[in-house]
């Protein structure tokens, strides 16, 4: 995706493209994606409803990267309609041979930015959001870049379900500090748990591809919140 300055001048991710995505891969962008692809956000507001009748929850993972953690998750909970953005073309290739191989019904993903879903969505229709180790920016000049800002953990707490629940982790120092500021202070969410324990890993994590990479300067850090009224 190019910038679009006349509503988002920063990106908040870097390459959207690598190497040349393997024929077989690149054969499912035609066979599979129109099967899971979400409509254009950007057309108009998104029923989860109509993406898949009868879901038990839906869940939003932003920047699901190679689709690992979002097909993992999708396999243990397949009543769960999953919703996951990623605007890193291998990746989003990657998601669909996953997606595909474990013959996964519940996914849907939209290959692009996730704030023009989230803004799409209607309030109180998320039951969990996922931002697992995003970009993290951590030169000072690019901070402005990071995908957790004010905005978006407002946007992202209104669109919370009461009891819903939003799980941020990194394994920079610096960007946990800075989310847990300001998802404290946003309206509506409520931590889970302590900083003192901030690097145990929920029971119902998925280890990513990025963190295995461990590049980041600490280890991870989870935080999680519940959408409170
Ligand atoms: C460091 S990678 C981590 C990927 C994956 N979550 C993992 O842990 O393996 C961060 C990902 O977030 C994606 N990303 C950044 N900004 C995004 C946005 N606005 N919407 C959706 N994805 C975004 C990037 O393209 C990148 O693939």
């Amino acid at each position: 995706m190019s910038d679009d300055s006349q509503h988002r001048p920063l990106r908040t991710f870097g390459r959207i493209k690598s190497r040349p995505i393997k024929p077989r891969q690149a054969a499912l962008f035609d066979t599979l994606m129109p099967q899971v692809q979400l409509p254009d956000p950007r057309s108009g507001p998104l029923d989860p409803a109509a993406l898949m009748p009868g879901a038990a929850e839906v869940w939003l993972e932003i920047g699901f990267g190679g689709g690992e953690h979002l097909a993992a998750q999708a396999a243990r909970h397949p009543g769960v309609l999953m919703i996951g953005c990623e605007p890193f073309l291998n990746g989003v290739a990657s998601a669909l041979r996953h997606i595909e191989e474990g013959g996964l019904k519940n996914v849907r993903l939209h290959p692009d930015d996730a704030r023009d879903v989230i803004a799409a969505l209607p309030l109180a229709s998320l039951d969990r959001v996922l931002i697992l180790f995003p970009d993290p920016w951590h030169k000072a000049r690019h901070n402005k870049r990071r995908l957790l800002n004010d905005d978006t953990a407002r946007d992202l707490a209104d669109r919370l379900k009461p009891g819903g629940q939003l799980r941020f982790v990194t394994d920079w120092h610096d960007y946990a500090e800075w989310a847990l500021e300001r998802l404290d202070r946003t309206p509506g969410l409520m931590r889970i748990g302590d900083t003192a324990d901030w690097h145990a890993a929920p029971p119902d994590h998925v280890v990513t591809r990025y963190e295995e990479k461990k590049l980041g300067d600490t280890a991870p850090i989870f935080l999680d919140y519940e959408k409170r009224v």
